[in-house]
């Protein structure tokens, strides 16, 4: 979700404005991407790189964070979403990760969408942790070395037992990774579009999904 600050500047506003408006497109896109039939969504709130930004823009980040599970936990729940945090949220305060374990197990059993929100995410910072506990498994004789396989790695990301992405949406122009789903993007198709996150909405997602839906996937097989 890039661009908030950018959406902000072009209207001579305080970076805050523009992720307070970031959060608005998150609501209508979670119910968009239900509406729309998706299954699995991750948005990508917070890098373990965004820790690195000013301490007032980290705080705003933070409180925006605690407002949105505090006033959107029940109408997730009601729209039949699961929610998931991916990261390392030890880094969170205290009282963030005790609304996160909340919602999480409010929305444990809902079925209709899936919403992954990394926080404090890095992509190689979950492929250090898969590493290090896959040492220690092997250190401790629960698996050997040779037992290791993709399964057996894939199992010990933060999101085990969750598809890989077909798709994603990079918005705000920029054409990077950004340290997001290493492993997990193998084969994903990446869209780019122009449209700042405070902008993206319901008309957003739909026109980027048509462009997947246009694409060809093959896997590096051939298709006749
Ligand atoms: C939102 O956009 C990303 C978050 C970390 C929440 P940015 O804050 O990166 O916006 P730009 O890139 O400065 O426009
Ligand atoms: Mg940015």
């Amino acid at each position: 979700m890039d661009g908030n600050g950018r959406w902000a500047k072009a209207r001579h506003l305080p970076r805050a404005a523009g992720h307070r408006k970031g959060m608005e497109a998150v609501r209508a896109v979670v119910r968009a991407a239900g509406d729309l039939g998706v299954e699995y969504l991750t948005l990508f709130g917070f890098s373990s790189e965004n820790w690195k930004r000013p301490e007032d823009e980290v705080k705003d980040l933070m409180g925006l964070l605690r407002i949105y599970l505090r006033r959107d936990a029940r109408d997730l729940h009601e729209q039949g979403v699961r929610l998931r945090i991916i990261g390392d949220r030890a880094r969170l305060a205290p009282d963030i990760q005790a609304q996160l374990d909340e919602v999480e197990a409010l929305t444990a059993d809902n079925t209709a969408l899936t919403l992954m929100i990394a926080l404090s995410y890095g992509g190689r910072d979950e492929l250090v942790q898969v590493a290090r506990a896959l040492a220690a498994d092997v250190a401790a004789g629960k698996i050997a070395p040779e037992a290791i396989d993709e399964a057996a790695f894939s199992a010990r990301l933060f999101t085990h037992g969750i598809p890989d992405p077909d798709l994603l949406i990079r918005t705000s122009g920029e054409q990077r990774i950004s340290n997001f789903l290493l492993w997990q993007m193998a084969y994903t198709e990446f869209v780019f579009v122009e449209t700042l996150w405070p902008d993206f909405d319901r008309e957003s997602l739909s026109a980027a999904l048509d462009v997947y839906a246009r694409r060809e996937r093959r896997y590096g097989a051939v298709v006749a």
